[in-house]
């Protein structure tokens, strides 16, 4: 069977990551979580001191982008690839709430987005691919085969995000990660470089109602039609 490319797109927290782990598995096909990419930078920009909630070093930090290695490596365990930061494993590192309320500013800085981008466009190169992220059907691949365009509303996405960050052990209030999602909405959607819309040729799936299940088989279904037409 064919190989293709598989973009998912859409806001924060709309479960798409879940979605495209499960459905690479299925396929056999590489999974790659690019927003893990712009946490990683993040989580460098914050231990060496180039973002805190008072200052942004941004030459400081797009002079240091070439210290920044980021990789994946396969955990069986866990059934996906998890981030490294320059050798060490940062999967959790980059899911906390202070990592998450610096992202979109790192997301808008072009220097960052350029060199993530050229990465992004290597590891789905010759492989089957699901990458899940922002800009994915528009920029990274903008000739992928299948483009899904995932949503579902503020409310739903920060209560399944406040759940995740609770279930892990965080103390968080609903109220916060409700304003986080929104704040992220809004500037993943309104910056210069590549902001979040929807590509023409991108199938939106709102998953408000949908169980994880459903949305798997009707993202297997739209494979399967993508590969047809091959
Ligand atoms: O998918 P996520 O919530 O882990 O992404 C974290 C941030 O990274 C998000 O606020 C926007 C940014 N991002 C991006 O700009 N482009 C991508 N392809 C993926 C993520």
């Amino acid at each position: 069977m064919k190989n293709i490319t598989i973009a998912i797109d859409g806001f924060s927290s709309t479960g798409k990551s879940t979605v495209a782990k499960q459905v690479a598995n299925h396929l056999g096909y590489v999974y790659v979580d690019s927003g893990a990419m712009y946490r990683a930078v993040t989580l460098y920009a914050m231990q060496n001191n180039f973002i805190d909630e008072n200052h942004f070093d941004i030459e400081g930090l797009v002079s240091s982008l070439p210290e920044v290695n980021i990789s994946f490596t396969f955990n069986k365990d866990l059934g996906f690839a998890e981030v490294y930061l320059n050798g060490k494993n940062v999967e959790k590192l980059i899911r906390t709430m202070e990592v998450s309320s610096f992202v979109s500013q790192v997301a808008t800085i072009p220097e960052v987005r350029y060199q993530l981008v050229k990465q992004q466009q290597l590891l789905g190169k010759d492989v089957g691919v699901v990458m899940d992220g922002r800009d994915i059907g528009t920029v990274v691949f903008p000739y992928a085969e299948l483009k899904i365009f995932m949503t579902a509303s503020a409310e739903v996405r920060a209560e399944r995000r406040f759940q995740e960050l609770i279930n892990r052990g965080d103390k968080v209030k609903y109220v916060d990660v409700l304003h986080n999602v929104q704040e992220r909405d809004y500037i993943d959607s309104h910056r210069k470089d590549s902001p979040l819309v929807k590509a023409e040729d991108a199938i939106e799936i709102d998953n408000s109602n949908l169980t994880l299940d459903q949305q798997l088989e009707k993202v297997l279904q739209l494979v399967a039609m993508a590969i047809e037409d091959t």
